[in-house]
């Protein structure tokens, strides 16, 4: 089986972090986004998975990807686009490096959202109902910034689909996980499209499109309030399954993953809902929660972390309290004492004032 993942856009929404590093790329979890993705469809006999892009760097991408391609045994390449296609357009683009002639469907996936990627019920769930495409839903509060599926509970077939809905339709919504039929690649052309708006409501409206409802968590990791959710949320499901990646010891507070390679101080307290990335050196009494520590973070003695980002090789001095969705870029320096409120820092600056409401820092 094949798999395509649109991976389109600045990744704006994700900055400062996105300035360093294209948005597929960005640890969640100390593991970038998109390997998440691209393990799950390696654990269900995907073979090769295309990467739909438009304004990465190729290079960086390919470089990096290169070396995962032979420790997981994939094969990953891309297919980039000359202008942005929408999220149908680059099916027609990649059509060729979808077919293989055996019929067989493949999978697409939205590069931001998070799961349990339960891809082998989909696969059955597929089988079972003969139509054309099945995408996974899920309920949240709010799905008015979704897609919207209307669907015949027993059966799932879909009877609507309507993309970000002004009026309320329903609560289950697009999860940006589909597995179609090489037949929809006919439906759709080469020029930017939406496979929201225009392919999926004609599949609906043949009665071909159906929907499975996710087992487990779900989140679009795509902004960092939602990152530190799904944190969260991923967490919690790594507990469920006993994983024995999770942190113990008695500094360590709820959910909580340390890297092998960070050191952890005397005194300290960690958790809940804390990933504390490779060779990150957290000093003694310092205390952190629901946040993520990346790559190479200094942490000195007695600072505060809470609801936060720390970008790569950044420092946090003694005694400094950062906290409310600070979001600091790669190599950001806070001096000693100081407080962060919600600020977002981009890469490379030194902080020696404090950040008393939330607000950018250039
Ligand atoms: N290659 C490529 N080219 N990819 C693109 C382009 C493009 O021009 N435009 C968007 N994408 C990618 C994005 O990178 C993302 O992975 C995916 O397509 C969806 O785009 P978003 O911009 O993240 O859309 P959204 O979050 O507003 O809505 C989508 O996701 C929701 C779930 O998070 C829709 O699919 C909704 O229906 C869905 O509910
Ligand atoms: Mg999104």
């Amino acid at each position: 089986m094949k798999a395509l993942i649109l991976v389109g856009g600045f990744g704006t929404r994700l900055r400062p972090l996105t300035l360093s590093v294209p948005k597929p790329l960005v640890e969640f979890a100390n593991k970038p986004m998109i390997l998440h993705q691209i393990e799950a469809l390696k654990a269900v006999g995907v073979i090769e998975v295309v990467l739909a892009i438009n304004y990465q760097p190729e290079v960086v991408m390919l470089n990096f990807l290169k070396e995962f391609e032979a420790k997981v045994g994939i094969k990953i390449s891309c297919s980039q686009e000359t202008e942005p296609l929408g999220t149908a357009g680059p099916l027609a683009l990649a059509r060729d490096k979808l077919i293989d002639g055996s019929g067989k469907p493949f999978f697409v996936l939205n590069s931001d959202v998070i799961s349990e990627y339960p891809f082998k019920e989909m696969i059955e769930f597929h089988k079972a109902h003969g139509g054309e495409a099945s995408i996974m839903v899920t309920k949240v509060d709010e799905p008015s910034k979704y897609g919207v599926v209307v669907m015949e509970e027993s059966t799932g077939q879909v009877d609507k689909f309507v993309e970000k809905p002004k009026l309320f339709v329903g609560n289950k919504i697009n999860a940006g996980i589909y597995l179609l039929n090489p037949s929809v690649l006919d439906r759709i052309e080469l020029r930017p499209t939406s496979i929201e708006k225009e392919v999926f409501p004609k599949i609906a409206a043949e009665k071909k499109l159906y929907a499975m409802v996710l087992p487990g968590f779900w989140m679009d990791i795509g902004q960092p309030r939602d990152y530190i959710t799904g944190l969260r949320l991923y967490l919690d499901s790594l507990r469920k399954k006993a994983s024995t990646k999770l942190a113990t010891g008695p500094h360590i507070v709820g959910n909580v993953l340390v890297h092998e390679s960070a050191k952890i101080g005397e005194g300290c307290l960690i958790g809940p809902d804390v990933a504390i990335g490779p060779g990150c050196v957290v000093e003694s009494g310092v205390r952190l929660s629901r946040c993520t520590v990346m790559r190479g973070v200094r942490v000195k003695k007695h600072a505060c972390i809470s609801s936060s980002i720390i970008g790569w090789h950044s420092t946090i001095g003694q005694w400094a309290r950062v906290e409310n969705m600070t979001i600091l870029g790669e190599d950001v320096h806070v001096c000693d004492e100081i407080y962060s409120n919600g600020g977002v820092v981009l890469p490379h600056k030194e902080i020696k004032s404090s950040i008393l409401k939330p607000e950018i820092v250039m």
